[in-house]
């Protein structure tokens, strides 16, 4: 049978990266072919060994441009022939060029319920504001900063006088169980397609 072949990006800690590989470790239909990092300490990179995921550091030198840096970014992954590409706190921009290879693959997570607070700081700005909701947003990837077509959104409601850590961990949690959900219905939808 065809597995779903999944790459992962991450650039830190790698929660949802790692609950992405643990739902897909029992999979018949999905396969995590690889984690790549543009940070060499990522942690990220450690969660993989336990998942038997290959995993690469894929360096971006100072004199890079973005263009040539998504170029040897797809040279690398082109190896795994993805199906899909997951950002995972994947803390750079994509080029046209890296998204016109992948169309309509490449999926993030954002802290948020965009389009408030994208960026580097969503459950920040989220915890500051007045906001008697906050959560967390799955779109597909466009050049922009957060804002291509949004797959699903899920909310929590605030509660009085919990501290930020706490917020942020019951935010995280959510991407942590949303992420895998909404890749079963991508992988499903994919199935469907090749069945056509
Ligand atoms: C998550 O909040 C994700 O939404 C954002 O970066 C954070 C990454 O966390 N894009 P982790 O590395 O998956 O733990």
């Amino acid at each position: 049978m065809k597995k779903v072949r999944l790459a992962i990006l991450a650039s830190g800690s790698g929660s949802n990266a790692e609950a992405i590989m643990s739902w897909a470790k029992f999979r018949l239909d999905t396969e995590v072919v690889c984690l790549i990092s543009d940070k060499k300490k990522a942690y990220a990179l450690e969660r993989s060994l336990k998942y038997n995921v290959k995993s690469l550091y894929v360096k971006k030198e100072k004199n890079l441009s973005m263009l040539d840096y998504d170029k040897k970014l797809i040279k690398e992954l082109n190896e795994f022939k993805p199906d899909y590409i997951l950002l995972a706190g994947y803390m750079r921009l994509l080029s046209g060029a890296f998204l016109d290879t992948y169309p309509k693959r490449v999926i993030n997570i954002h802290p948020s319920l965009l389009p408030k607070y994208p960026g580097m700081s969503g459950y920040e700005e989220a915890f500051k504001s007045n906001d008697e909701e906050f959560g967390c947003t799955i779109h597909f990837v466009d050049e922009g900063m957060d804002t291509g077509e949004i797959i699903i959104q899920e909310k929590l409601k605030r509660i009085k006088d919990e501290s930020f850590e706490e917020f942020k961990s019951r935010g995280l949690k959510l991407e942590n169980s949303l992420y895998p959900k909404v890749i079963e219905e991508l992988v499903k939808k994919f199935f469907k397609e090749e069945a056509l």
